[in-house]
């Protein structure tokens, strides 16, 4: 999403309450306005500091406080986008009813922000058959439901009934506001970072985590793009398919894994986005067995060859009208060098548009945010941007539509 919503995330009387924090904190670092309303019973399993320090806003419960700014309706008008997680049976009842007996259910009546609800509860009362015409009633209005998925409950029980990860939350209810400009578009996605095995236990390795190609996957998803995220080794979970619909994940490992996915994959594809940190080498050979210091002693020499360009690869096969864009982390701090590297890098690989990043001991890899500045083919910049990772991801896809 490029612009900065309103979004108000109601939490009610589940033990998923604790997760509504993360849901909360999501939204706040992708730069987002959190105005959270709790009824009484969520405020049983989750303090409200912790709520007001996380969304960085006052935490509101009390129907009868604020009269004089007529808070019962004035959040739900200002909302853009309203997230219940987790939502009870109770409140999906009400919520089905059309009841407002506590400031959640106010809030949800005078808005006409769209509505997603994430269910959290166990196997019995959510195939309850009120609750199954409740939800049935709310999906027919218009209400996104993501989840419940299957797992362990409250207690020693598991099944289904259990409210998603926050991170899937997010992404689902972020594609219901987000511009569908990219529907009807492949675009293939590579994240993460390669590694090289050494020997069964060890490898050669680097520090990206994939949150960035993530971030542009779930971006481009929720735009409407078919999209196929190739994840290697990804630090963080890879988004379900399951939950966030235009998304294929498949994982891989070695570079040359990474190579055979992302050519079979962006034969029919109309983008590639090679955000995946690459392995430049690997060992000439994989040892059968862990190396021993014992056998090895005080020195140990590794032979390593070039590996696979893929970039080029995925820019020499490219179709008609294929857009191909490259990732080049750097840890050039100068504005001019790093210019400089990029404009040769982008006529070497023959990409369309490549994202220079600059990354170090602290910057770039693994961390939330990132700073990019994009190139195209003549070296000019097109864009630039810094912020969260889901904000960066948002200018890059800008410049596809
Ligand atoms: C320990 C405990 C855990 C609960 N967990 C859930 C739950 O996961 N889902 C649910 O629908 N209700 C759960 N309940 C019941 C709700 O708290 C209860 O229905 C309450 O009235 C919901 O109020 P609210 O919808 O206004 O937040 C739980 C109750 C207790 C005591």
């Amino acid at each position: 999403m490029s612009d900065r919503l309103n979004v108000v995330v109601g939490i009610t009387g589940g033990i998923a309450a604790y997760k509504a924090v993360g849901v909360i904190r999501l939204l706040v670092l992708a730069g987002h306005d959190v105005q959270v309303v709790a009824t009484d019973a969520a405020l049983r399993f989750v303090g409200k500091p912790t709520l007001e320090a996380i969304s960085r806003n006052p935490v509101h419960s009390d129907l009868y406080e604020g009269v004089s700014e007529v808070r019962h309706v004035a959040i739900g008008q200002a909302a853009d986008l309203i997230v219940v997680a987790p939502a009870t049976a109770n409140t999906i009842a009400k919520l089905a009813a059309g009841l407002a007996d506590d400031l959640l259910g106010n809030t949800i009546l005078a808005s006409r922000a769209p509505l997603v609800l994430a269910p959290a509860m166990h196997t019995e009362m959510w195939q309850n058959p009120a609750t199954v015409a409740n939800i049935a009633e709310l999906r027919e209005r218009g209400v996104t439901i993501v989840g419940p998925g299957s797992g362990q409950l409250t207690g020693t029980d598991s099944g289904l009934g259990r409210m998603v990860e926050p991170d899937e939350i997010v992404a689902a209810a972020l594609a219901v506001v987000a511009p569908k400009d990219l529907v009807g578009k492949r675009i293939v996605i590579t994240a993460g970072g390669t590694r090289e095995p050494l020997d069964p236990v060890r490898f050669i390795g680097n520090r990206s985590s994939g949150k960035q190609g993530i971030a542009i996957a779930l971006d481009a998803a929720a735009r409407g793009a078919e999209v196929v995220l190739i994840g290697a080794n990804l630090e963080i979970a890879a988004p379900a398919s399951t939950t966030i619909q235009h998304l294929t994940v498949s994982h891989v490992s070695t570079t040359s894994e990474l190579e055979a996915a992302t050519m079979a994959a962006a034969v029919d594809a109309d983008v590639v986005i090679m955000a995946a940190a690459v392995a430049d080498y690997r060992p000439q050979s994989v040892a059968e067995n862990k190396i021993k210091k014992e056998t090895q002693g005080d020195r140990l020499t590794l032979e390593l060859v070039r590996n696979p360009d893929i970039l080029r690869q995925l820019s020499e096969a490219r179709r008609d009208g294929q857009i191909i864009i490259g990732f080049a982390a750097e840890t050039e701090t100068n504005r001019e060098k790093l210019l400089e590297t990029g404009r040769a890098k982008v006529v070497r690989k023959g990409a369309d548009f490549l994202v220079l990043n600059t990354v170090g001991w602290t910057e770039g890899f693994a961390t939330e945010t990132n700073s990019i500045i994009v190139i195209n083919t003549a070296g000019d910049i097109v864009s630039e941007a810094t912020g969260s990772k889901s904000s960066v991801a948002a200018r890059i896809l800008d410049l596809l539509s």
